[in-house]
């Protein structure tokens, strides 16, 4: 009689520690599938956005600024090494005192060692209107001296979450002098 009581209390231990286990797994889902309406997604868009990029390098205040290069970058053609990292200010028109509309910021460094080509890792982080506080993240190769670059749009936080899509970029003006340079970007994106 005792035997079968210890056993009976064995099992309804087995089944207790089961029973938990079970609990605190269902509470602890790694993964799930969801609908896309959960997280207010409705029906994906596709934007253009129009706007000047300024790479100031030069004067008191550049918004370009060299933060690592190798010992050959010097000699190199290309500034191969070069690193620079960026918070260089998107404006609606080219002119310098142009309405902002966000900033670029993020790396461009030189890749290519026989031409002239830029790995580019952008923040587009935009500050108007609608698109206040959402970003755009910008990976890809710039051949600056093209005279239009193709990037890939890779993702986007906030209004363009979910975002994809492409950059093309064209020299809007480039002095040679100080290495200034404006540049116009169409970037098209699906995003919801
Ligand atoms: C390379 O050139 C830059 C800009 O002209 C200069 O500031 C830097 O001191 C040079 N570095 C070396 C290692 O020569
Ligand atoms: C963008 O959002 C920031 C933070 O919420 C706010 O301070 C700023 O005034 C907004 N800018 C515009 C142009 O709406």
């Amino acid at each position: 009689m005792a035997k079968s009581k210890s056993l009976t209390s064995i099992f309804i231990v087995i089944i207790l520690t089961l029973l938990f286990s079970f609990v605190t797994a269902k509470s602890h889902t790694f993964h799930r599938t969801i609908s896309p309406l959960s997280l207010g997604l409705k029906k994906e868009k596709l934007s253009h956005l129009h706007f000047f990029f300024h790479d100031i390098v030069s004067g008191p205040e550049p918004t370009a600024v060299r933060v690592a290069q190798a010992r050959m970058t010097n000699t190199s053609s290309s500034l191969f090494g070069l690193l620079v990292m960026t918070d260089d200010p998107l404006t609606m028109g080219p002119e310098p005192g142009s309405k902002l509309v966000g900033k670029a910021q993020g790396i461009y460094g030189s890749a290519a060692q026989k031409e002239t080509g830029l790995l580019m890792i952008m923040n587009l982080a935009f500050t108007e209107g609608k698109y206040n506080g959402s970003t755009l993240s910008l990976l890809g190769r710039n051949a600056v001296l093209s005279k239009v670059r193709e990037m890939p749009i890779v993702g986007g936080s906030g209004a363009f979450r979910f975002a994809r899509g492409y950059a093309l970029a064209n020299t809007h003006m480039l002095d040679f002098k100080t290495g200034d340079a404006v540049v116009e970007y169409n970037v098209y994106v699906f995003h919801y």
